[in-house]
This record gives structure tokens, sequence and C-alpha cells, in this order.
């Protein structure tokens, strides 16, 4: 079955809405995406279509390095397939064209919370190891990819997250 990755559209939010929350089973990651949609800084937000359907989705957003390197780094969150489509390949599917996407635009390294056992197949590798580093209790999940050889040779120290990622108590 032919899928194709396109750019989400507004028509399409709330089939995506539905879709993380399917495979999320929670509308945490949903809300995230609805923040990144209203915020006016630039993210990328890609879903996966088979036979008119919406079967994935994944999005990139700006991250920021608090010892205020120059560099422009993403992201990746979150990444939902479609629970009865997963394992068929979409997921892997989507972060090769998102990985494409963000290359085209100008960001040269993409970071993830997940596990490595997954992510390793695309590249990333450990971001402590490099001595990048998050919220503490996260940063065994804390990978990375370099988009450009070598671009986070001189970059350490903490990265934050898009502030989606940090909804207020309410
Ligand atoms: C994670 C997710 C996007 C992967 O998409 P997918 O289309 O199912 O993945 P693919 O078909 O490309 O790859 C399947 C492979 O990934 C592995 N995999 C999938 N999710 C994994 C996870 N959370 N941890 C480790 N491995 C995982 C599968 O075991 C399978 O491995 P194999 O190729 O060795 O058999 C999808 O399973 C999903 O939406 N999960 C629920 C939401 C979620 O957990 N998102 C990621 C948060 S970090």
């Amino acid at each position: 079955m032919r899928i194709e990755i396109r750019d989400e559209r507004p028509a399409d939010y709330s089939k995506v809405d539905d879709l993380i929350q399917a495979a999320f089973n929670g509308n945490a990651q949903a809300q995230i995406v609805t923040a990144l949609r209203e915020s006016d800084e630039r993210y990328i937000s890609l879903v996966a279509e088979q036979d008119g359907l919406l079967v994935g989705h994944i999005c990139f957003s700006p991250i920021e390095f608090e010892e205020g390197f120059n560099h422009q780094g993403c992201q990746l969150s979150p990444i939902s397939v479609s629970p009865i489509e997963q394992g068929k390949g979409i997921g892997g599917e989507l972060i090769n064209a998102g990985l494409e996407r963000c290359k085209i635009v100008g960001w040269n390294s993409v970071f993830l919370l997940g596990n490595p056992a997954y992510y390793s197949r695309f590249g990333f590798m450990f971001a402590s190891e490099m001595g990048l580093h998050c919220d503490g209790s996260l940063d065994p999940y804390l990978q990375y990819v370099e988009l450009e050889s070598g671009i986070l040779n001189d970059c350490y120290g903490l990265i934050s997250f898009h502030s989606a990622f940090n909804p207020p108590d309410t």
C-alpha cells in the first residue's frame, strides 16, 4: 500500500489530533501539537496518508542551547502511527522524510527523547556522550542526529525544548 508523506493542512487538524490520542492513549501529545500550531515559531508537521486516510504524523520544533550557541537544532516530537498500522514501516518513512525536510529548511541537528532501540536505526546517538543534556532524569533517553557532519562538535550543556512541551499547570 503506497504511503504519501505530506505537510499537515488545517483541514487535517482534528483527524491528526484523534490519531495522536489513539497512538498515545491520551491527549497530552495532541495538546502539545495544538500549542505548536498556535505558536508563532516555525515547526514542521507532516502526515502519512494511505488511500485517503491519515495513518501517521510527525512534528519537529525548535530547541534552544542554554549556552547560547548559534545553532539551528530542533526536536522530533511527537511521532504517532495509528495503532492498527504500526509495525509496517510508516514510522520509519515519517522519520526519514522528516529528517530530509529538516535539512531543507536549515535545521542541522535533530534531538528527541525516546527509546534508543528504535531511534538508533535512523542514526540517533546518545546526547550525553556529546556533553548535551536536558532534564537529568530524561537524559538517558535524549538522542541526537547531525544533519551536517560535525555540527555539534563544539556544543555542550543544557538544551531546552519549545515551551509547548512545558504547558503551565492547570
Ligand atoms: C513509535 C511509532 C511511531 C513507530 O511507528 P511504526 O510505524 O510502528 O514503526 P516502524 O514500522 O517504522 O518500525 C517498527 C519497529 O520499531 C519498533 N518499535 C516501535 N515502537 C517502539 C518503541 N517505542 N520502542 C522500541 N522499539 C519500537 C518495533 O518493535 C519494530 O521493530 P523491528 O523492525 O525490529 O521489528 C509507533 O509505534 C507509535 O505511534 N507508537 C505510539 C506512540 C509513541 O510511542 N510514539 C513515540 C514516542 S517516543
